[in-house]
């Protein structure tokens, strides 16, 4: 399968990826957990990333070419030609073009667009209650999904830390970018028949299962 997860910052897209990447079998292809990847280990992307994730941590959107540039690379890796899930790309209508021409290529296209839909006023909560595990890009909850111990990842025992980007103020500008630059994405696709709308404010149990209904 190839999927494309869309919604706004914190609708739950990082928390639904594993399960369904472990589902199905698919790579998980998230451009802003890679971004962050990138500028940590100064790989020359990275340092390029770098100077654009200034601009993300106040909230605005790298540049096309730059995330085109990171998925047309990872989409080559052997594991993801079963099948992928991309988690926070394509985000503007020029990306999803880009995108359409690269899987043409191939061959191939994207047969579901999960929309992650959402209250903005639910939003804050969760991202400022985020805790995450950067090298895996596991996520917690404060208060929805705490790890065993406070401030500790379960499964490898490391610290957790916050985003720069997961403030109260930083999310208004996030928003602002989805609403003016990603939402045209949702038309983009819903144009096509692709689009499947989640109930993103419901428990996370009960996302994984309306996942599963669409994918059945
Ligand atoms: P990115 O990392 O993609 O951030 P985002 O889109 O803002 O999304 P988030 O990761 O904040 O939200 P999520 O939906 O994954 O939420 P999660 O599941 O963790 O991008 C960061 C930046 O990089 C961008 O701002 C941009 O600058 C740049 N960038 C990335 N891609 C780009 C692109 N294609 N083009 C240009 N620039 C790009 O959940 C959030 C919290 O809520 C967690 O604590 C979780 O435990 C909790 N939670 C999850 N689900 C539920 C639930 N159902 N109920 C209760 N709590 C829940
Ligand atoms: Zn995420």
């Amino acid at each position: 399968k190839r999927l494309i997860l869309v919604g706004p910052p914190g609708s739950g897209k990082g928390t639904q990826s594993p399960i369904i990447k472990d589902e199905y079998c698919l790579c998980h292809l998230a451009t802003g957990d890679m971004l962050r990847a990138a500028v940590a280990a100064k790989t020359p992307l990275g340092i390029k990333a770098k100077e654009a994730m200034s601009k993300a941590s106040k909230g605005e959107l790298v540049s096309d070419d730059l995330v085109v540039g990171i998925i047309d690379e990872a989409m080559k890796k052997p594991s993801c030609q079963k099948g992928f899930i991309l988690d926070g790309f394509p985000r503007t209508v020029v990306q999803a073009e880009k995108l359409d021409e690269m899987l043409q290529k191939q061959g191939a296209k994207i047969d579901k667009v999960l929309n992650f839909a959402i209250d903005d006023a639910i939003l804050e909560e969760r991202i400022t209650g985020r805790w995450i595990h950067p090298s895996s890009g596991r996520s917690y909850h404060m208060k929805f999904a705490p790890p065993k111990v406070p401030g500790v990842d379960d499964v490898t025992g490391e610290p957790l830390i916050q985003r720069k980007d997961d403030t109260a103020e930083v999310l208004k500008s996030r928003l602002e970018a989805f609403h003016r630059q990603t939402e045209p994405v949702i038309d983009y696709y819903a144009k096509k028949g692709a689009v499947a709308q989640l109930h993103a404010e419901k428990p996370p149990k009960e996302v994984t299962a309306e996942v599963q209904k669409v994918l059945s």
